[in-house]
């Protein structure tokens, strides 16, 4: 099924005041939102944006999620913890966890398992580098993500197409590119795991974000830095 979801993914940023500063700005602003609105946020702000969000149409969720249940797993943060907190999205396979953290698409793949059988709702995050597209490798290294990522699932999950070269670079991706390369990640998802909602990431903002989400393969967005501002979130919550 496909949905119009505007994620902000505030990585590692936000003290708890920041955070509740932050809601108290933002919620007034999108009351009137006709989207999904997801805030993915370190796993210490999950619990106070939860809280705070109780009575909005904001939704809170993770950034990562651990492929186990419980166990001897340092520095991990488990499914049944999360939901505990208030958690109902994860984000799984950030590119950022992927150059920085050794995630793979193997790993991608377990903790999305993880996530699906606990209730968590995936976001899954695939792109290329600037390297890859340029070398003509861009469906390739897109169609391998994915289907290694969502090896052995059916059920429905979020794609988030964020080209590397387009994280917090301030070069988006043309709307264009942006919608024929999520057409092209959409055939190869159907054939997993049938229509989902697919979103871009990559420097998506205030003034950029409408004509993006006109496109018509891009259901959403996953955004980065405006994320943190909430008169630009809240102007991409409400673009039509
Ligand atoms: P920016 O919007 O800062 O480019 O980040 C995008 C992103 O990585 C969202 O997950």
């Amino acid at each position: 099924m496909r949905r119009r979801i505007i994620a902000g993914n505030w990585k590692m940023n936000m003290t708890k005041a920041e955070a509740k500063a932050f809601m108290l700005e933002l919620l007034p602003l999108i009351k009137d939102a006709k989207c999904d609105t997801v805030l993915c946020v370190p796993f210490t702000d999950i619990h106070r944006v939860y809280k705070l969000a109780l009575d909005s149409n904001v939704k809170v969720g993770a950034q990562n999620v651990a492929w186990a249940d419980k166990g001897a797993f340092t520095g991990e943060i488990s499914a049944e913890m999360l939901l505990e907190v208030g958690a109902e999205y994860v984000i799984i396979g950030h590119s950022e966890r992927r150059a920085y953290f050794g995630e793979t698409d193997e790993s991608v793949n377990m903790r999305l398992k993880q996530a699906l059988k606990t209730g968590l709702k995936p976001i899954v995050c695939v792109g290329e580098t600037l390297e890859q597209r340029e070398a003509g490798k861009t469906e390739e290294v897109l169609s391998q993500q994915i289907k290694k990522g969502l090896e052995g699932v059916t059920e429905e999950v979020i794609i988030a197409y964020e080209p590397v070269w387009a994280i917090g670079t301030g070069k988006t991706a043309t709307p264009e590119m942006a919608n024929e390369t999520i057409g092209f990640i959409r055939k190869v998802a159907k054939e997993l795991v049938g229509e989902v909602s697919i979103l871009y990431g990559g420097s998506m903002n205030a003034a950029n974000a409408q004509t993006l989400l006109d496109m018509p393969e891009i259901d959403g967005g996953l955004i980065g830095g405006a994320s943190l501002k909430p008169n630009d979130f809240a102007t991409i919550v409400n673009c039509h």
